[in-house]
């Protein structure tokens, strides 16, 4: 049984102390939070997507710290789930790392890529694992997209086209760009993610956005050049007026085949082929629930997290970068 302490009852604290709860390889001893409501499971989050953060949970059995440091010196844990605000990711994972732990840390890996190169390398020296929650990597419907782009099992990709919009979550966190680093960083950072996880690390990206709810980019829109693919663009924002529903959607255009995802519509995943239309059925639960799964698996059996390697996830906050760059010098930025 790995003993887990989550670090950060927030909203994705939240979430992944649902997923443990479900699961029975390990067993969440301890939660830290600045807030005592929150560390004391008196308040409940309530996410953007149905099943996340339900909130509700027994606390009575876990040991409660105020501050995230002092649960990763708590000797009888294994691995520290570091679901803080991002300019804490790095000192908080360094600490758990250099006290011997397993880390999960949530995305973005770091607020800036260069602490995302120092807490690779910290990764890199320490006996823990490592690895950033990029949950769509493990999202079902994603994880297929990947399969199928690497497998060519629709031939090449000719257009890939990815969506992730919603009204502002509010809150302290989100409302403070310096912290959350815009939608740019925090929302949009999944589909850059998912997209370097598929395709490899672009040429040279071309951005476009505006700030709104923060002094940061809070809506863009990016094209990702390849040498390989004519076309690979993505929307990703909170600006939308509130109210706005949470939407995440893709359409890729294979050689072959039209592969279409909208979490809002009747049927999740759509394949169109030769005139036919299908939907694909989906494994259950969410990203969430299968990446933790899977470092669980990677802890028990000793293997490298293959799926997110601290390098790669330091790569999507320097393409990310990439991006802001182009949008504040209004030119293509070399990678
Ligand atoms: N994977 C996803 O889809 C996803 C979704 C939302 C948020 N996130 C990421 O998760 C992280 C947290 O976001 P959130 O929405 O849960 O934020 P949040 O503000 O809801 O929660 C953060 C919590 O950390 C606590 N905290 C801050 N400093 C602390 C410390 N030193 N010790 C103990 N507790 C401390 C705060 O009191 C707060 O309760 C962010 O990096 C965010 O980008 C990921």
């Amino acid at each position: 049984m790995i003993k887990v302490g989550v670090v950060g009852i927030g909203m994705m604290g939240s979430t992944h102390l649902d997923v443990y709860q479900k699961l029975n390889t390990a067993k969440v001893v301890a939660v830290a939070d600045l807030i005592k409501e929150r560390r004391e499971g008196r308040t409940t989050a309530a996410g953007n997507i149905e099943g996340q953060s339900q909130g509700g949970k027994d606390f009575s059995s876990f040991r409660k710290y105020e501050d995230g440091m002092d649960l990763i010196a708590d000797p009888d844990i294994d691995l520290i789930d570091i679901c803080l605000p991002t300019p804490r990711h790095l000192p908080y994972a360094v600490a758990a790392l250099k006290a011997g732990k397993h880390v999960l840390v949530e995305k973005p890996f770091a607020r800036t890529a260069r602490e995302g190169e120092i807490l690779a390398r910290v990764a890199s020296e320490s006996k823990g694992m490592l690895m950033c929650a990029m949950c769509m990597r493990f999202w079902p419907g994603w994880n297929w997209l990947k399969k199928c782009v690497d497998e060519q099992r629709f031939g090449q990709v000719l257009a890939a086209q990815f969506r992730r919009v919603s009204s502002h979550p509010g809150g302290p966190f989100y409302s403070d760009g310096d912290a959350c680093g815009g939608a740019i960083l925090d929302l949009h950072i999944h589909d850059t993610d998912f997209i370097q996880y598929c395709f490899g690390r672009p040429r040279s990206v071309t951005s476009y956005g505006y700030s709104h709810q923060t002094t940061h980019i809070d809506h863009v829109v990016t094209h990702y050049e390849y040498d390989n693919i004519p076309l690979v663009v993505a929307e990703g924002g909170w600006a939308m007026q509130a109210g706005t529903p949470f939407q995440m959607q893709y359409t890729i255009n294979f050689e072959e085949a039209t592969a279409v995802f909208d979490l809002a519509a009747e049927n999740t995943l759509t394949l169109l082929q030769k005139g036919e239309r299908q939907a694909v059925d989906l494994p259950g639960g969410l990203g969430y629930d299968h990446e933790i799964q899977y470092f669980l698996e990677c802890i028990a059996s000793g293997e490298k997290p293959e799926v997110v390697l601290p390098e790669s996830a330091v790569t999507s906050v320097e393409i990310v970068e990439a991006e802001l760059e182009s949008i504040r010098t209004g030119k293509t930025v070399e990678l």
